[in-house]
């Protein structure tokens, strides 16, 4: 197998805020709308995103995983403007896209919402042919050779102040079934899932309300890649499982300045090869450094080795 290049890249918070209509805002999204004015239209920057995109579409990978908050209120508009963002991005075939919790922010008919994405939230015919979507939009799976990629939603309206996420009984059951079948097939399993699925990776208010039965689910089946979002954050985990090491990765916000306008933007490349009887993985680390604003190469590691 050639090497399979997937970049993923997370909490995309795209920015400027369309003009809200005084109707469209109440109870959470008015205290949102206030803070996004106040400060967090300071942090997602739209100049910084623009950058670290223009760099990752130059490097032409494979494939794209986009691990969910593509809007901020869950306003219509926002929707509409995403999915131009993510037709920018690349076509649906070599996109991949996954809601967050402020894609659920509030309660919207999907119509006006993330069916917007559809195109990018879909089965591929591979993937369909080796598992069909459940009546449920998720888990859907995409396949690309020895690489399938099982995309989940963690994403439920919540209360102000409350940004967790839940993947749920039916997703969890259709997961491991999901798993376990493409484990048999000896194929490198890349799970996307918005919330960070390890206990003790976030707090109750924020956190994967089942994070301990979704592990669970992990361990018991396996996967060789968890890419995740949400903490606006890069951390790598091991997860010991009955297939071998999983290894979680969080990456931080694609459009994210932290104080004083430094950026910390950042996704990643994942170069995935076999390697005998296992596979080889290699992660490359794109950032956005400061003075002047360019796109490096932040961190180069070897995930797996077989
Ligand atoms: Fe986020
Ligand atoms: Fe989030």
């Amino acid at each position: 197998m050639p090497v399979f290049t997937l970049a993923h890249l997370s909490d995309i918070h795209l920015s400027p805020m369309p003009r809200a209509r005084r109707r469209d805002l109440f109870g959470k999204r008015a205290l949102g709308y206030v803070n996004w004015h106040r400060g967090r239209k300071f942090v997602h920057r739209r100049e910084i995103l623009d950058l670290l995109t223009r760099d990752l579409i130059e490097r032409k990978p494979d494939h794209i995983a986009v691990t969910g908050d593509l809007v901020n209120l869950g306003l219509p508009e926002e929707f509409l403007r995403a999915a131009e963002w993510l037709h920018h991005l690349g076509p649906p075939s070599r996109v991949t896209a996954i809601p967050g919790n402020h894609d659920a922010y509030v309660r919207l008919h999907p119509e006006a919402g993330t069916d917007h994405w559809q195109p990018f939230m879909e089965a591929n015919s591979d993937g369909a042919a080796l598992m069909p979507t459940p009546e449920t939009r998720f888990p859907f799976v995409r396949r690309f050779g020895d690489v399938a990629i099982v995309a989940l939603s963690s994403a439920i309206p919540t209360m102000p102040f409350i940004a967790a996420g839940k993947v749920g009984e039916a997703q969890r059951i259709h997961v491991a079934k999901v798993l376990e079948e493409l484990g048999e097939q000896g194929l490198f399993r890349v799970l996307l899932i918005h919330h960070p699925p390890l206990r003790d990776q976030a707090g109750w208010h924020r956190g994967l309300r089942d994070a301990a039965k979704f592990t669970d689910v992990l361990k018991r089946h396996g996967a060789e890649l968890v890419l995740h979002g949400h903490n606006h954050a890069q951390t790598v985990h091991e997860l010991e499982t009955a297939t071998g090491t999983a290894i979680v990765v969080g990456v931080p916000s694609a459009s994210e300045a932290v104080e004083g306008g430094v950026p910390a933007a950042r996704y990643n490349e994942y170069c995935i090869a076999r390697a005998g009887n296992g596979w080889h993985v290699e992660m490359v680390g794109r950032s956005v450094a400061a003075t002047p604003e360019h796109v490096w190469e932040c961190e180069r590691r070897v995930l797996r080795e077989r």
